[in-house]
């Protein structure tokens, strides 16, 4: 006899991040590694392989930092772009989905976009940021673009990747000297 009993929904745990404070609401596992390397690739589709937009030659006495590094998939293909001495660094509140081994040049550490390390001011000359609309709130912005800001050396360059609406998403690539754009790019009061 066929029961008329619905079966009931199979819902697979799924693992997420435990940063303090944090709010962010996507999960840090395997099958979240597989969408965003879709997602890198879809991108990277998007933009004819470009993913460097900045205007900036990295060069020697240069350093590169991600934002919400993930699986590191963008600094990973920066640094096979690049000069093999240039320091990468990846950071992200997780570190679940960091690559089990990177390129010797990139370090990867757990740390927040609201709060960089202190030692970090005027270091980079390029800081990369993208997707994190579902990780920080309307008032952790202007605190995350001055700390980018303060990191980046005088003259470097943000490029920042967010969605204007789902499935729209723009990638954008800021000078340092022209700092207030930033605010007025994400309708934010400056700091
Ligand atoms: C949607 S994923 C994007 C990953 C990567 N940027 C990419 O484009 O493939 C967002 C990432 O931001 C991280 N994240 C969320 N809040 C953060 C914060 N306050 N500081 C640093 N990383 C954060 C998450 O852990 C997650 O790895």
């Amino acid at each position: 006899m066929v029961s008329n009993v619905p079966l009931p929904i199979e819902h697979v745990a799924r693992q997420h991040q435990a940063y303090p404070g944090s709010q962010y609401t996507l999960p840090a596992d395997d099958e979240e590694l597989q969408r965003l390397t879709l997602q890198h690739q879809i991108l990277k589709e998007i933009y004819e392989n470009r993913i460097l937009l900045a205007p900036v030659h990295l060069d020697v006495n240069d350093a590169v930092l991600e934002i919400g590094t993930g699986p590191g998939l963008w600094i990973m293909d920066l640094a096979k772009s690049v000069n093999t001495s240039i320091p990468m660094f990846g950071i992200d509140i997780e570190s679940r989905m960091f690559p089990v081994s990177p390129r010797k040049q990139i370090e990867f550490r757990v740390e927040s976009a609201t709060r960089l390390p202190a030692e970090w001011t005027n270091t980079f000359s390029l800081v990369h940021q993208r997707l994190l609309m579902a990780g920080l709130q309307r008032s952790d912005w202007p605190i995350v673009l001055g700390e980018i800001h303060r990191v980046l050396r005088p003259g470097g360059w943000v490029q920042l990747g967010e969605s204007a609406a789902w499935g729209e998403i723009i990638l954008e690539s800021l000078a340092w000297r022209n700092s207030q754009q930033w605010f007025e790019a994400y309708a934010l009061p400056a700091i």
